[in-house]
């Protein structure tokens, strides 16, 4: 087990005491995995907690504790765990292979779902993850304007590939990271989010510049938030400048509303990027945009224009069983207030969560927009008043900054009250969350606070 320096913290030993049975796998997994753990997000010292199963709003892990789950499978559950409609789709799909090697109808479904919802969604194409969407819609957009570059937001997560990696939670620099060729860092162009002059003054000064990437609701799902005049400034810009204008919908896609956060400010970027909620719980991405973009995929389009297709490949794109899921899952948020009540849900969440820091005195605050919220930690110790918290007025990099050990016992405070919250610290919110969850998350929240004041945390 990591050394984390806190052996003398109440809470932790709590979190050990209620959690006996994780610990004893994540000591184990120490000799499969490095840190023990398959994704960066799930690290937490001194452990992260083994999951048993899920259903709705709530996860049980091995130890037998109940959970409200605010990880979400990442974002991508906004039905909740294991809704039963699209349960049956994947176990029917199951049935009948999980394989062709063959276009089938399942993928057709799920294309009509996505072109039904997604304003610019004149044409498809499944991967198999995020990560391949935007590295994909990186390739069209560099081979369609004839350019090399990319432009990309400060704090903005597209990813873990070779382009997305300065500028995320560090290399605001642009220098590249481990592993990452300076050529590649250097042909990314990074610009401070909500600065549209920034954005304009790059275009103009610099020609190469293929495409601008960027989450449309702010970096991590509104973390360091940006405008809707912001994204309607920045369509005319690239519309002038003749820069493809690439939305990643990972997380705002099918949330934010059901045509996610395109349909919901009217403004329709060039290509937009796909994946999480997409193909209902199970993995699966897709890149969507322009039919003269996405036409570079097209054997007789591109035979037709003269011009060399572009190869894309990728054994479990669109397979049968993600279609099935994704096809089920978007059919219910098209015809159902599935995004609609997660919203109402965040917006009360967040008023409730800072009237306990009200009450308490704590100049943390909760924000966020639509079914996110966020914990904002305040790590430079400004006067902060929750309810009037205005994270505009924050600088991009104090937002996504935590106090580590602070942010740290205040997670685990939350899990031995019973609510798993994400490492942001924050949460993104499923339709099935109800009244006992704000009820309980709530009650966990203020029981929090108050172990960490007896800790003299706060
Ligand atoms: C906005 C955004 N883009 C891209 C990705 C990458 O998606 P994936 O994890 O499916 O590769 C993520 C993942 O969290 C994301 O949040």
């Amino acid at each position: 087990m990591p050394d984390t320096g806190l052996t003398n913290s109440r809470i932790i030993a709590a979190y050990r005491e209620r959690t006996r049975g994780s610990e004893s796998l994540a000591r184990e997994a120490q000799a499969y995995f490095p840190s023990g753990i398959t994704h960066d997000s799930r690290y937490l010292e001194p452990y992260g907690i083994y999951v048993e199963r899920a259903k709705g709003p709530r996860k049980w892990d091995v130890d037998g504790n109940e959970y409200v789950d605010y990880f979400g499978g990442h974002g991508a559950l906004i039905l909740g765990h294991g809704h039963p409609t699209v349960m049956a789709a994947a176990h029917a799909a199951l049935e009948t292979g999980t394989h062709f090697g063959a276009s089938n109808r399942a993928e057709m479904l799920w294309a009509k779902e996505v072109q039904a919802l997604v304003p610019s969604a004149e044409r498809v194409r499944f991967t198999s993850s995020g990560t391949e969407a935007t590295h994909l819609a990186l390739r069209l957009a560099r081979a369609h304007t004839g350019r090399r570059k990319l432009a990309r937001l400060m704090t903005h997560f597209h990813g873990w590939h070779d382009h997305m990696t300065s500028g995320y939670t560090g290399h605001f620099d642009g220098s590249p990271t481990p592993g990452v060729l300076p050529e590649v860092a250097a042909s990314v162009v990074l610009l401070p989010p909500n600065d549209l002059a920034a954005v304009d003054a790059a275009f103009a000064a610099d020609r190469d510049i293929a495409a601008i990437i960027l989450e449309p609701t702010g970096a991590t799902f509104g973390m360091v938030p940006i405008a809707a005049d912001y994204l309607r400034g920045l369509r005319d810009l690239c519309t002038r400048h003749g820069v493809v204008l690439i939305f990643d919908e990972v997380v705002t896609g099918f949330r934010v509303s059901p045509g996610g956060a395109q349909a919901e400010y009217a403004v329709v970027p060039d290509m937009s990027t796909l994946a999480k909620i997409l193909s209902g719980g199970l993995p699966g991405g897709a890149i969507v945009g322009r039919k003269a973009i996405m036409d570079q995929l097209d054997h007789a389009a591109m035979r037709a224009a003269g011009k060399e297709k572009i190869e894309h490949h990728g054994t479990y794109n669109a397979n049968p069983l993600s279609a099935a899921a994704g096809a089920a899952a978007l059919e219910i948020i098209r015809t159902t207030d599935a995004c609609a009540r997660a919203n109402a849900y965040g917006a009360e969440l967040r008023q409730q969560l800072n009237t306990v820091l009200t009450e308490q005195n704590v100049p943390w605050a909760a924000y966020g927009t639509f079914s996110g919220f966020h914990i904002f930690t305040n790590p430079k110790g400004r006067p902060v008043s929750p309810r009037s918290f205005d994270p505009a007025a924050v600088p991009y990099d104090e937002l996504k900054t935590n106090p580590p050990v602070l942010t740290r016992k205040f997670r685990l405070a939350m899990l031995i009250n019973g609510v798993e919250v994400t490492g942001w610290p924050g949460g993104t919110i499923s339709a099935t969350h109800g009244q006992r969850e704000m009820e309980q998350t709530v009650a966990a929240f203020r029981e929090s606070l108050l172990m960490l004041k007896r800790e003299g945390e706060l």
